[in-house]
């Protein structure tokens, strides 16, 4: 699979894997590497061209990461964005200030003309978040942007084809930063636009048959979309030679289990479904502590699907559905661990095999769903929100009880059914129901009750790193409260989360 690579030098940006998400909509591969990453490993992708992004540090501060002097010099197109520029201007013999009052959000910015405001207005909105700023662009560059405040908000260097942004053309808040991006990607980098979802499906499939041969796969399936996606990719390379393991836990929504099956049956995919609900659940009474729960089930699963595996012999190869940000993630070690997210990471320790597999290890999630569609998965599941490992364990808040996961299946499913008849499924990124442990007073009939509390949840988001909680209209609260107090037995009210992430996560537990 030979195409054009852009490399993303991260710098600690908060929107690394957002540039290289753009610069994959424009049909071209894109990298993230950490910006230490060694020249000869960068040059030896061939990349068409290098964006540094930004970062939250000074160029002066010792210990502020740069980037390798011989990289200039390479012949290799370069794009520096925020911190990104203030380097370049930095190891250029520009000259970089402190600012005495921050630009920061959208500022009217004048666009010069060159290579990359082609086709792009003169007097453009642009997402400026920056302390520093360039007070001289370094010798042979000429200045290609600038705002009232920052004189200096882009410069350039055709014959070294080195270009520089003070702002974000990546995000949405930047109306004309994809047009920056793509007549950099395009006529800078002379890139082709290769990277397409339909030819990644096929030569994934033939470069897996190749490597498998006649070998056993196993996989892990949790009926999400990456790892339904890897598992169909898998079988259309080797057929029968897979065998998928459907774990339930107990905790699904309702149906979920029967909806896998039935999705799955009909691609004649050998799938092993193993009705583990009372052994997790027991397994589970009394915790109360979420990361408690995390860990339980992360063991549990393992537990059971080394059973089922074993039961199938030796297996060469294990497949898992990690998609590529969660190898950017795994590469930075220092974030702090807030919740400790269940996968299938953990099995390779404990499982007889001889090499893992990744089939989208390179793919973000909407080409995941992308290939999803070509493969012919239903779109109901290529479209399915984001569903935690642990499931309902961890939105039902305390302690776990069969009932209290029955109840809750039932206030999900209603709110769920609710957004769908609405029409606003596609327009949401994550909904559901939490069962809190929270009892309070009403009344129905002439009787005093004392119910628990179901909170909805509902949120926009891109990331689900940051997310906003989303504006639901009041008749569809209305009506999926309603029907949830009047439904699901021992529910006596219903709130609604409006919360954004951060302070709050998306999940409560
Ligand atoms: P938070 O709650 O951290 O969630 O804002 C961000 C995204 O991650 C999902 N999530 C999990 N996924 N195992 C998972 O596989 C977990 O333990 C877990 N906790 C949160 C959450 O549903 C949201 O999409």
């Amino acid at each position: 699979m030979n195409h054009q690579t852009v490399i993303v030098l991260d710098f600690g940006g908060q929107y690394n894997q957002l540039i290289a998400r753009r610069v994959r909509e424009n049909n071209v591969y894109a990298e993230v590497m950490p910006y230490n990453t060694p020249l000869d490993v960068i040059m030896s992708k061939n990349p068409k061209g290098i964006i540094f992004t930004g970062g939250p540090n000074s160029v002066y501060d010792a210990t502020t990461p740069k980037a390798d002097p011989k990289i200039y010099e390479c012949g290799v197109p370069i794009l520096g964005l925020c911190y990104g520029m203030q380097l370049i201007a930095h190891q250029l013999g520009g000259e970089v200030e402190s600012a005495s009052v921050p630009e920061f959000g959208a500022t009217m910015t004048d666009m010069f003309d060159s290579v990359l405001s082609k086709n792009v207005v003169s007097k453009t909105m642009c997402w400026m978040s920056h302390n520093d700023y360039v007070s001289k662009a370094p010798a042979g560059f000429s200045v290609i942007a600038s705002t009232e405040a920052t004189k200096i908000a882009g410069f350039a260097n055709d014959a070294r084809k080195i270009y520089a942004l003070q702002f974000h053309p990546e995000v949405n808040h930047t109306p004309q930063g994809r047009q920056m991006l793509h007549n950099f990607l395009f006529d800078v980098c002379g890139c082709d636009g290769d990277w397409k979802m339909s030819s990644f499906a096929i030569d994934s499939v033939n470069a897996l048959k190749a490597k498998i041969g006649d070998k056993k796969v196993l996989c892990a399936m949790s009926g999400g979309v990456d790892s339904s996606v890897a598992a169909l990719m898998l079988h259309k390379a080797v057929g029968t030679q897979l065998t998928c393991v459907f774990v339930d836990h107990g905790c699904l929504r309702k149906n979920e289990g029967d909806e896998v099956r039935a999705a799955f049956e009909k691609f004649g995919l050998n799938l092993i479904s193993v009705d583990a609900g009372e052994h997790f659940l027991s397994k589970l009474q009394g915790i109360t502590e979420p990361e408690q729960k995390r860990k339980i089930i992360g063991e549990e699963f393992i537990r059971v699907f080394e059973k089922e595996a074993k039961k199938l012999g030796t297996v060469d190869f294990l497949a898992q559905g990690t998609i590529y940000p969660d190898v950017i993630e795994s590469g930075q070690g220092d974030a702090a661990v807030i919740k400790s997210h269940h996968n299938v990471g953990g099995l390779p320790d404990v499982v007889d095999f001889k090499e893992i597999i990744e089939p989208l290890r390179d793919l973000f999630k909407d080409e995941v769903r992308a290939v999803g569609e070509e493969l012919g998965l239903p779109h109901d599941l290529v479209w399915r929100q984001p569903f935690p490992g642990p499931g309902l364990a961890i939105r039902v808040i305390g302690d776990i009880t069969p009932e209290k996961i029955d109840i809750l299946q039932n206030a999900d499913y209603i709110f769920r059914e609710e957004v769908a008849i609405a029409g606003i499924a596609e327009d949401i990124n994550q909904y559901f129901a939490v069962l809190t442990n929270t009892k309070s007073v009403g009344v129905m009939g002439d009787e005093r009750t004392y119910d628990w509390t179901i909170a909805l949840r509902a949120v926009t988001t891109d990331d689900f790193m940051t997310a906003d909680w989303a504006k639901i209209p009041y008749d569809v609260l209305g009506r999926a409260s309603n029907r949830i107090v009047n439904e699901c037995a021992h529910v006596g009210r219903v709130v609604y989360d409006i919360t954004t992430k951060p302070p709050a996560t998306i999940e409560w537990e």
